[in-house]
């Protein structure tokens, strides 16, 4: 066999890929069993009339077939629908809409239909780990704008690249930074693009899940926002059901058809009866994402008790600065793992990311073990 393709060699280490497998290695080891805070991974599935329309559509013979590659209209319709009644923002499900096999699948392939290769793609930093695959895939070089502490984790655009610049990622509520938008920030992306020709790909993975009375707040919602980019909307986190695999890209009618035309050669649709039930939970009872957002606000609570300094707007994450001395292989030795902030950009280093999407009982666990290797 021939050498691995470049494109292989340029992906970089798949972060939650070697953190599995960290915390697996360690789970192993003699000792108390280990909490695991690290993984983002929903751990309550979808309301029932969800699961009961999949069963049956699956139970309809004419489930088993090839579907419609650009997946059913309705479920187009049902997510314009949401748009418009929840964020306000009108798309035409005809020409507006990609359905995906979930959002990561986007991330790589929105950087292959906007990048050129050697073109630049602007990551937010820190950033959500799956980004910086996209580029590689694509042969673009990878690009930041730092979010800024000080001003509630805003992109700095005056610190963004300029030259040749295809694409820039955003993503609120953020992961990991748990902040809902700043004031101002989604203009400012507009105005990026505009100025720089980049596209604009907002990540929404989280839109729904926000604490405290505030409402989803959706990058299409920016005047000149679908002149210029596209939102990426995630049905995993919203219904609890990320290992469906099903996910919409909104928006620019341009970037949409790109994306359209390459699933017409790399996939084959979704599975229907994944259609029927993506349909059934947007247009059904929407009580159960109030519960889960109610749920992890609660445990967002439970766990500033321990460690109070640490907020959180949105997601189901919590971004933690590490005291002096304490790591997150001293964290594992005490038997608790958190996603180590090193694989969230070159900001991440001394931050550790936390999960609220684990029982009840087990952050309890992990939160004594926490409180512990504070005190040790
Ligand atoms: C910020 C962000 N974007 C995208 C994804 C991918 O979601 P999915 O592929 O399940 O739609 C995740 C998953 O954890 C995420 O945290």
């Amino acid at each position: 066999m021939r050498p691995t393709p470049h494109l292989l060699e340029r992906l970089p280490q798949q972060y939650f890929t070697a953190l599995l497998a960290e915390v697996s290695r360690h789970a192993a080891l003699d000792g108390e069993p280990l909490v695991d805070l690290g993984r983002g991974n929903p751990e309550v599935g979808p309301p029932q009339h969800v699961i009961d329309a999949l069963a049956e559509a699956a139970n309809l013979p004419s489930a088993h077939g090839y579907p419609p590659f650009r997946g059913l209209p309705a479920l187009r319709e049902a997510i314009a629908t949401r748009y418009a009644d929840v964020y306000g923002v009108e798309v035409d499900p005809d020409t507006e809409i990609s359905i995906m096999p979930g959002t990561k699948t986007a991330i790589c392939e929105l950087a292959l239909v906007l990048a050129e290769r050697g073109q630049t793609i602007v990551l937010p930093d820190p950033y959500y780990p799956d980004y910086p695959s996209g580029p590689a895939l694509a042969g673009a070089a990878t690009g930041y704008v730092p979010l800024d502490r000080e001003a509630g984790w805003a992109p700095d655009f005056s610190a963004a690249p300029r030259d040749d610049v295809a694409a820039l990622f955003l993503n609120f509520p953020s992961n990991p930074c748990a902040v809902c938008v700043p004031e101002g920030t989604f203009a400012g992306a507009v105005a990026y693009a505009q100025e720089t020709g980049a596209a604009v790909v907002h990540d929404f993975a989280y839109g729904d899940i926000v604490f405290d009375g505030r409402s989803p707040q959706s990058f299409l919602a920016e005047p000149g926002a679908k002149e210029v980019g596209v939102e990426m909307f995630s049905m995993s986190k919203t219904y609890g059901i990320a290992g469906w695999r099903l996910g919409f890209v909104v928006g620019n009618a341009e970037i949409v058809a790109r994306l359209d035309l390459l699933a017409d050669h790399a996939r084959v649709g979704i599975f229907t009866p994944v259609q029927v039930a993506g349909i059934a939970a947007l247009t059904g009872p929407q009580d159960s994402v109030a519960e889960r957002v109610e749920t992890y606000r609660r445990r967002r609570d439970r766990v500033r008790e321990v460690l109070p300094h640490i907020t959180a707007e949105g997601s189901f994450y919590l971004w933690w600065e590490l005291p002096d001395g304490l790591t997150p292989e001293r964290l594992l030795e005490h038997r608790v793992a958190v996603a180590p902030g090193e694989g969230f950009g070159p900001r991440g280093a001394g931050w550790a990311r936390l999960s609220l999407a684990v029982p009840d009982e087990v952050l309890e666990t992990g939160l004594e073990r926490l409180a512990m290797a504070l005190d040790s």
